[in-house]
């Protein structure tokens, strides 16, 4: 049995402040707008809130470019607004986590700004990667930033810095251990405020190697490491092995500290990291028993909806995580993938793979607005504001359509997010996906995601082994049992139902037209049931 903390089975939701309900009519949501609509929250029947960033920041990535980490952005709130927040969700019964950067700061970081006008070496300069270039024209290196572009770039007295992303996010050097001092300072602010964990950013990044050394493949090592660029699978695997800035053994020194600071609180504390690493076994390293709680699995995330591939995802996961005390993660989406439904190409098969990942042991992480079946939006290149978009120069579109205000209310062209002009276009064709419309709607997405949640709990009270049964995958369909519950899902492409001989009922379906006639299951392409005895 592994052991059980609350979070080793909890659906956590994500809130993306900027997107979620503007209190003050400016067009941008905040700290209060999620307060107001914590009951929608709790009525959706998670476990936790997980808030992307909220602190000082230029926004030029979202908010994951910090000018002080202790500090609550004016444009979404203040530090008396954090307070009630936690408290509200704790008097809800949620728990909060909050999302830290540790890999970078933003240029307009006060250190960073003392940095630009010290002099080549001087201590402020160590607290990052300042290095003089190869010769005056060519950075130290020849690393491509995540974002597209250079990682390096030049200041007035010719040296360079490294930003594995933006040019506005300067990579913090977690070899100072001054920089290690604020950090935990950081940690213990938000933990003495009373939050219960954090979502570790690029937590693989922290550590560089060979970081005056050119990379022998820049250019296809940016493409392997871009999930949306296809690749042979070994030459893939190949180039990501070993990348001189992701997943060096230097990272997990750093969170050993990290969760000495946790267990200093009384209540236990989660971390999660996001860390993208290869082979996958590696994952495990994160949540060694002295490190971190949880690492995303973004295998799902990426994943195409076809039987064989979930199959080959979820068991290998599984079968990983079954040497370890520690239970997986799961994820659909999230504030830098395209849309659930837009990449399963249609909201029923949403549906059909959110029920199937229902039914998974472990955590499953929820994005704001995927309860909603919403797809991406369609957004003109003008009202984009991804650096990814900027940096690629239009040629990677990047993660605006996937962080459109949430749709609360029919009847006006915001949606009832706020009076004002929302920050990005809210499609008018999301009349029908608001929270109001779909609230009114038994068959709603809305209300699929409170059923299925709420069921969930209920399977994981339950003493709930897993195993795989008897399976066509060729055929599209994937299926196993939980508990006393077993999953059914078919993934073949239009119209090809799958009909099996059963002696179970339905206890759960994503689509109206399955069903059980004289011991005979119907299962539509595109969709699952739970059936119990
Ligand atoms: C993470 C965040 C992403 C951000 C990047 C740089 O991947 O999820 O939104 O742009 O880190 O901080
Ligand atoms: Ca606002």
């Amino acid at each position: 049995m592994k052991s059980s903390f609350w979070w080793s089975n909890a659906v956590v939701y994500q809130i993306y402040p900027r997107s979620f309900f503007d209190s003050n009519d400016d067009g941008e949501g905040d700290l209060k707008g999620i307060s107001e609509k914590l009951p929608y929250v709790r009525d959706l029947g998670v476990d936790a809130i997980w808030l992307s960033p909220f602190y000082l920041s230029p926004n030029r990535d979202g908010g994951y470019d910090i000018a002080d980490p202790r500090q609550v952005d004016p444009r979404i709130g203040t530090l008396k607004d954090v307070k009630e927040l936690i408290d509200k969700a704790h008097a809800l019964h949620l728990k909060v986590i909050f999302d830290v950067v540790p890999n970078h700061f933003s240029d307009q970081h006060h250190w960073f700004q003392e940095a630009l006008v010290t002099p080549s070496g001087s201590a402020e300069r160590q607290r990052f990667h300042f290095y003089p270039g190869k010769d005056a024209q060519h950075p130290p290196n020849n690393w491509i930033s995540l974002f597209g572009g250079p990682a390096w770039t030049q200041v007035d007295d010719g040296e360079w810095y490294l930003h594995l992303f933006d040019s506005s996010q300067p990579d913090l050097n977690w070899s100072n251990p001054e920089v290690r001092h604020d950090f935990e300072k950081t940690l213990r602010y938000w933990l003495d405020l009373g939050v219960d964990g954090f979502r570790i950013d690029v937590a693989h990044g922290l550590a560089k190697e060979k970081i005056q050394s050119d990379h022998p493949n820049p250019q296809e090592l940016s493409d392997a490491l871009r999930l949306d660029v296809k690749m042979e699978v070994d030459k893939r695997n190949s180039l990501l092995a070993s990348v001189p800035y992701f997943d060096r053994e230097g990272v997990h020194e750093i969170y050993r500290e990290w969760r000495k600071v946790f267990d200093t609180y009384e209540k236990p504390i989660l971390s999660v990291a996001e860390a993208w690493v290869h082979p996958p076994a590696r994952a495990l390293r994160y949540i060694r028993s002295d490190e971190l709680r949880q690492i995303f699995n973004f295998d799902l995330l990426i994943a195409p909806f076809d039987a064989q591939i979930l199959y080959d995802s979820i068991s290998s996961t599984l079968t990983l995580f079954e040497t370890i005390d520690a239970l997986p993660t799961w994820a659909l989406s999230n504030h830098d993938s395209p849309r659930l439904a837009s990449r399963v190409g249609s909201e029923p098969s949403a549906r059909a793979l959110a029920l199937t990942v229902m039914a998974l042991p472990g955590s499953m992480y929820i994005y704001q607005g995927q309860e909603l079946g919403l797809p991406d939006a369609h957004l003109e290149d003008s009202e984009r504001e991804d650096p990814v978009f900027i940096r690629t120069k239009g040629k990677q579109l990047g993660r605006d359509a996937a962080r459109v205000p949430l749709p609360w209310r029919n009847g006006n062209k915001s949606f009832g997010f706020t009076r004002g002009k929302p920050w990005l276009p809210i499609p008018p064709e999301w009349d029908g996906l608001t929270v109001e419309s779909q609230e009114k709607n038994p068959s709603s997405s809305l209300a699929f995601y409170r059923r299925i949640i709420a069921q969930r709990a209920l399977l994981n009270n339950q003493e709930s082994d897993f195993h795989w049964l008897a399976r066509d995958l060729s055929h599209g369909l994937l299926a196993f049992q939980r508990g006393n519950i077993s999953v059914y899902l078919n993934t073949s492409p239009l119209d090809a139902t799958i009909e099996l001989r059963l002696s179970e009922k339905i206890r759960l379906t994503s689509h109206s037209n399955n069903q059980i006639v004289d011991s005979l299951l119907t299962l539509v392409s595109g969709s699952c049931v739970w059936l119990e005895k």
